[in-house]
């Protein structure tokens, strides 16, 4: 009998994540394997909502944004008796192994089900770049470029109408979205989980500006630490630009992969597919210096994702 293998995407979807599905999928077969797609992530799976896929019903979503599997974050799943219920789910459909594509907490739930007998591999999606086991994160450098072009944007409206913007990203406990962004778009201070805020060095940074002839400023914050609101407040007093105030959101969850996501997507949803011939479990797969590596699920949450402190340093001396 051929083996049969689930895919599924869990938690905030991340620009890739079709990438990675139609990677699954098509390497899976190569392998001789039955592909089943679970919709609506562990919900799905709970609720038994699959649906079978073959060659084609991957064709056509390599580049496009969002997850044809749809995703969802599930509380049952969280429970004892939620895990229990999806083991026997999965027994009873033959499905022997599982690709699950999402963040750390997606692998929580994954890790429970390697722990009783599913044979699980990980791939690492989430806009935020939050976790250990591989240097990018499927999505993050989509959501960057988002953000990127809309900061290009409001730098036009700042420089013409001597202004500051402070603009939040996504990025929950993480700063990562924000130093990216910071350092492409040239902003006086990034405010992020990670690194000490200090409203002193951040105004110093203003007035340095100011004094240099700088008519416009750009400050952002990881919404992780506060609002863009709350910042602005803590500056107002003494701001030496009109500060006006942007918030990202979801827009930096969406569209198109870029090549650099589409390109590892593609690679990493392969060689999860390879681990499970290999007969690997209970891993993740990620792509550490341009090679790809297996570590344990646990590597996500339990190793923090270092920060880089030098883009910190750089975006100070770069806006001297
Ligand atoms: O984990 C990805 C992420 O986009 C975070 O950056 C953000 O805080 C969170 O998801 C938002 O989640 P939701 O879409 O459920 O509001």
């Amino acid at each position: 009998m051929e083996k049969r293998i689930g895919v599924l995407t869990s938690g905030g979807d991340a620009p890739g994540m079709n990438a990675a599905i139609r990677a699954v999928t098509r390497t899976a077969i190569y392998n001789d394997m039955q592909v089943v797609g679970i919709c609506r992530g562990y919900e799905g799976l709970l609720e038994e909502d699959f649906v079978p896929l073959v060659v084609n019903s991957v064709g056509g979503i390599l580049m496009s944004g969002g997850t044809r599997l749809r995703t969802a974050r599930c509380e049952e799943f969280m429970r004892e008796e939620g895990i229990n219920a999806a083991v026997k789910i999965l027994k009873r459909n033959d499905i022997q192994s599982l690709a699950v594509i999402g963040g750390d907490g997606s692998f929580r739930g994954a890790n429970e089900l390697a722990k009783r007998g599913v044979q699980v591999v990980g791939i690492p999606a989430t806009i935020d770049n939050d976790m250990s086991g591989t240097d990018h994160t499927i999505g993050f450098d989509t959501a960057c470029n988002t953000a990127v072009e809309c900061i290009r944007k409001l730098r036009d409206t700042a420089s013409s109408h001597d202004r500051m913007f402070i603009i939040e990203v996504m990025g929950r406990h993480a700063g990562f979205i924000a130093l990216e962004t910071g350092l492409a778009c040239g902003a006086e201070y990034v405010v992020v989980p990670e690194i000490q805020f200090d409203l002193e060095i951040m105004k110093s940074r203003l007035e340095r500006a100011k004094k240099r002839g700088k008519n416009h400023s750009l400050i952002i914050v990881a919404e992780g630490v506060m609002s863009a609101s709350e910042l602005a407040e803590k500056l107002k007093p003494d701001c030496p630009y009109e500060p006006r105030i942007v918030v990202l959101g979801h827009i930096q969850r969406g569209g198109a992969p870029t090549s650099f996501d589409t390109v590892l997507a593609s690679t990493l949803g392969s060689a999860a597919v390879e681990a499970v011939v290999r007969g690997e479990t209970g891993v993740m797969v990620g792509r550490i210096n341009g090679k790809i590596v297996a570590s344990p699920l646990e590597t996500a949450w339990k190793q923090k994702h270092a920060t880089d402190e030098k883009i910190f340093k750089l975006i100070d001396i770069l806006s001297i």
